[in-house]
């Protein structure tokens, strides 16, 4: 499925995730996470595309790949698994392109809830994730490395008109 809405950064793609896009995907994987997915991680949920109970998605600007995220389908809920965007690309919209994709295919799921596990010291994530409508609903001690807590995040609602009129807010509000 790709996604035909206006982008803020010129040539802004994104598109399925394959296994062809894997390499790429690791380098940044590697760069952003002290304990990085591997390939073989990377590619059981590739399979898991197949039943439907995953989307993952890489975003380009022009010929590179700037990023990348996933969702698990659980039940009404849409499990946020991974995103990451290159260092040199951060802070220009590029997460936010991809959870609105992320968003508008969990609300065309007929999703009620999305949610995801965030460090609690990453506070880029956490403001990016409350924009979409997230909120804080609990902590999981040394969940990450055995030392750094999880904060669990909520958003409710997903399947709502009221969840759209967020996203199109946001969509609005992004810097041109
Ligand atoms: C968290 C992460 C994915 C965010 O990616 P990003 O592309 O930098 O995020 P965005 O640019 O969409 O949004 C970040 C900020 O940039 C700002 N921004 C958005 N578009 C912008 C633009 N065109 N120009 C300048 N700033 C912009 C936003 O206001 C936003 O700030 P806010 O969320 O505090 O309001 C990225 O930092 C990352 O890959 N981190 C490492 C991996 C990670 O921690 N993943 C999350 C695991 S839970």
């Amino acid at each position: 499925m790709s996604f035909m809405r206006e982008r803020p950064i010129n040539a802004l793609t994104t598109e399925v995730m394959r296994r062809r896009h894997l390499r790429r995907v690791l380098q940044i994987e590697e760069q952003v996470y002290p304990r990085p997915w591997t390939h073989r991680t990377f590619i059981s949920e590739l399979a898991e595309m197949r039943n439907g109970s995953r989307y993952y998605m890489v975003a380009y600007v022009d010929d590179v790949m700037v990023g990348y995220a996933g969702l698990m389908f659980s039940g009404n809920d849409a499990h946020v698994t991974n995103i990451a965007v290159d260092p040199e690309w951060q802070g220009r919209g590029v997460a936010t392109e991809m959870m609105l994709d992320l968003a508008i295919l969990s609300h065309e799921r007929g999703c009620e809830a999305m949610t995801l596990e965030v460090r609690h010291t990453n506070t880029a994530a956490q403001n990016l994730y409350r924009r979409f409508g997230f909120v804080p609903a609990g902590v999981r001690k040394r969940y990450y490395e055995n030392t750094d807590d999880a904060i669990i995040m909520w958003a409710h609602g997903v399947d709502t008109e009221e969840f759209m009129e967020r996203l199109r807010l946001i969509e609005l509000r992004r810097p041109v």
